[in-house]
This record gives C-alpha cells, structure tokens and sequence, in this order.
C-alpha cells in the first residue's frame, strides 16, 4: 500500500475525495439538469429490494421498465443493472469463453477493461475510433478470419467518455456484420441526450438492428441511477443465466425504478424536449468560442456534451484545473492512469443549465492561462 500510494503522490496522479462545492458545474455527468429533480415526493414504495433479481428482488416494476426502455430505444429486449461498471463487468465476463476474441479501442472505460479482464477470452486492442486500425489487428490475429466455433466480439463507445468524440457506428456495423462479428456499444454519454428524441447514437446512425449489445447507463443524462443492456431475447436470457454482476448482488429498490420510469416520461416530455435543446445550444456557444478565441488545436471534435482540452501531463492539467476552479469553474483535470501517460486532459461536460456567460468566461481564462504558459510565465 505504502509504496504504490507514494508513486501516485510522486507521478502526481494521487486521488481524494472532497465535499461537494458551489462552483460553475462543468464536471458532472447531470447533462440535462435532471438528477436534482424530486421524482416521487408521493412515493410510498419501500427503500429496499429484500434480495437478488433471482431469488426476491424482481419487483413488478422491472418488466414495466425494461419494456419502456427496450421499446425506447428500439432493442428487442434491456436488461437493468445496478449500474454501467455492473453492466460492462457482467456482460463482458459472461460472454467471452476460452480462445474468444474481443478487439476493444483503446480508449474504452475502466468497465469495460474489467469485464473482459475477468472474461476467458483473448484480448486486442486497436486505435482509438481507427475502422483500419481494428482491420489490420484482426487480419494479424485472425488471418484466415473468424474460425468455426469461436465468436468474435468489437467493442467501442458511442461517445467517449474522456475524449468526448465517437466512431463512425454505420461503418464499424457493417464492417462486424460482413465479418460476422458481434459489435458491443456502450452509449453511457449518448443515452437522453444524441439521436433522434435521445433514444442514442446507435438509432442516430441507424444500425440499432446491427448491433449485437448496446449499454446504456441511467446515472448521467436519465439523473438517476443503474443501467441496462439492450440486445435480443436470447442474450437477456443468456445474462439472467450466466452474468454473475446481475445474479449475485441485491437488486435496486423499487423507488429507483419508479424514479427510472419517470425519467423515460421526462425524456418524450416538452420539458426533457427543452433541456436537450438547451444542451444543443450550450454545445454551440462552447463550440463558436473555441474557435474565437483561437483555442481550437487544444480541443478533440466533440460528439456530445464533452469537450476535452488536451494538455498533456498530470502536474500541467491539475495546474490549468486549478486557476479555473479558483475562478469559480468546476472543471476536472483527467489524469493518467485514467487515461494514457502524454493523453491527459481538461474535462469540460457541458450541461442544459450552463450559460453562455459562464461558457465565454471559463473559455477565456482557459486562454490567457495558455497564453502565460506557452510565454514561459
Ligand atoms: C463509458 C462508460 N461506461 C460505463 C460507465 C459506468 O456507468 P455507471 O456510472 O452507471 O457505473 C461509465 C461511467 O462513467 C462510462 O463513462
């Protein structure tokens, strides 16, 4: 313990916990401005599930919500979790058996990484959002293509969740079904908030029918919490069976679920209406003044709400995150390990409820601090 704490404290990557603070909020996930919403203040449904989905924990409001979710974004059937780690963890780790293959980007979230850690099967990495770069790993691992009685899984985000950027899902889709590949989506950044009424970019691209997995997170743009797996009966059944992340662990309360079914009603209501179109514009302003103020080789093409300035370094992003928080704006440095050594970088997750003022003002601080670094001062 001592010795691997003492090398995160040198490498400046040492991690803490603090108090929520008052600051502009250009960090959390809450990207339409949902999660403060009180959902059930007439809610007499008890706090706790009593058990696992398996043995007393299925409340009747599970079937109510994985068919809203399902029918939402257009999936045969959904599956819910008590979170996204859960999800990835349990789906990945259940699907790959012995001498399977699983090419991920080499970007994907910490979840995903331990699904296919705890997984049987052989791992590839390919280049982040890079089609050719996934061909040429498998044309390396797989020269005479997928063999007889192994599967072959590709998994990639729709938007990233530090980068900010996505793939090309049509492409990548056809590419897995001409190979006769499962392709695996997380869409955590892109589920309320992309495609068309935020049913997710995978509908956006119109490969939901090529998709083999999608996941789909409750915790950030839905404001409230869990997550599920979109697929076909067969693989809901084969995750009741066999994912040990969903089998062995309490199930959510029936609150949480009812507080899920509301969110759903909020998305297709005017108002989550609104707080997309919010967010659009939010995006915009952000985009615009990037761009004015000449801070554009700094930023990744964003998808969705996060905009990532690249800066490279963990003692350079603390010391940028720091004079943006002392002037009010809560933006997280990201750090390695979280992401690659020389990939780290300044997080801003834009949100309905942010203004154009705050935007024009975090940008341009963000810009004089570079200026002074970049004149030595
Ligand atoms: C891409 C991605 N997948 C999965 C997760 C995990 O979701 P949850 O927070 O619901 O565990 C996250 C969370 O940050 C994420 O960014």
């Amino acid at each position: 313990m001592e010795a691997r704490l003492e090398k995160r404290l040198r490498e400046g990557a040492f991690r803490q916990l603090y108090p929520p603070n008052d600051r502009v909020d250009f960090s959390s996930n809450d990207y339409l401005g949902y999660a403060h919403s009180p959902r059930q203040p007439e809610s007499s449904l008890p706090p706790g599930s009593t058990g696992s989905r398996l043995i007393s924990g299925n409340h009747g409001l599970y079937s109510q919500a994985e068919k809203v979710i399902a029918e939402f974004h257009r999936a045969d059937s959904a599956l819910i979790y008590n979170s996204g780690y859960d999800a990835n963890v349990g789906l990945l780790s259940c699907l790959l058996q012995r001498n399977d293959c699983i090419f991920y980007d080499q970007s994907v979230h910490a979840s995903i990484r331990d699904g296919i850690a705890l997984g049987k099967g052989r791992a590839f990495k390919f280049s982040h959002n890079s089609l050719s770069s996934l061909k040429k790993k498998v044309g390396a691992v797989l020269p005479m293509g997928r063999k007889n009685g192994i599967e072959v899984y590709v998994i990639t985000e729709s938007v990233f969740s530090m980068e900010g950027d996505g793939p090309d899902l049509a492409a990548f889709s056809s590419y897995c079904r001409e190979m006769g590949f499962h392709l695996i989506v997380d869409e955590a950044h892109a589920a309320g908030i992309l495609g068309p009424g935020g049913r997710g970019e995978v509908v956006a691209q119109g490969c939901e029918d090529a998709v083999f997995a999608r996941v789909i997170t409750f915790g950030k743009a839905l404001g409230c919490h869990g997550a599920a797996v979109l697929g076909s009966h067969r693989l809901r059944e084969y995750q009741i069976n066999f994912s040990r992340s969903l089998i062995y662990t309490t199930a959510l309360p029936p609150g949480s679920l009812q507080a899920l079914l509301r969110s759903y009603q909020w998305l297709e209501s005017p108002a989550g209406k609104e707080a997309r179109e919010q967010l659009r514009q939010v995006c915009t302003v952000f985009r615009d003044t990037v761009a004015a103020l000449g801070l554009g080789p700094f930023f990744r093409m964003a998808r969705g709400p996060i905009h990532c300035c690249e800066a490279g370094g963990n003692m350079r992003v603390k010391a940028l995150a720091l004079i943006l928080q002392e002037a009010g704006f809560e933006v997280k440095p990201i750090l390695s390990p979280t992401v690659d050594a020389g990939r780290e970088c300044l997080r801003f997750s834009l949100h309905a409820f942010n203004t154009a003022t705050q935007v024009r003002e975090v940008l341009t601080i963000l810009g004089h601090a570079l200026k002074k670094e970049s004149h030595g001062e």
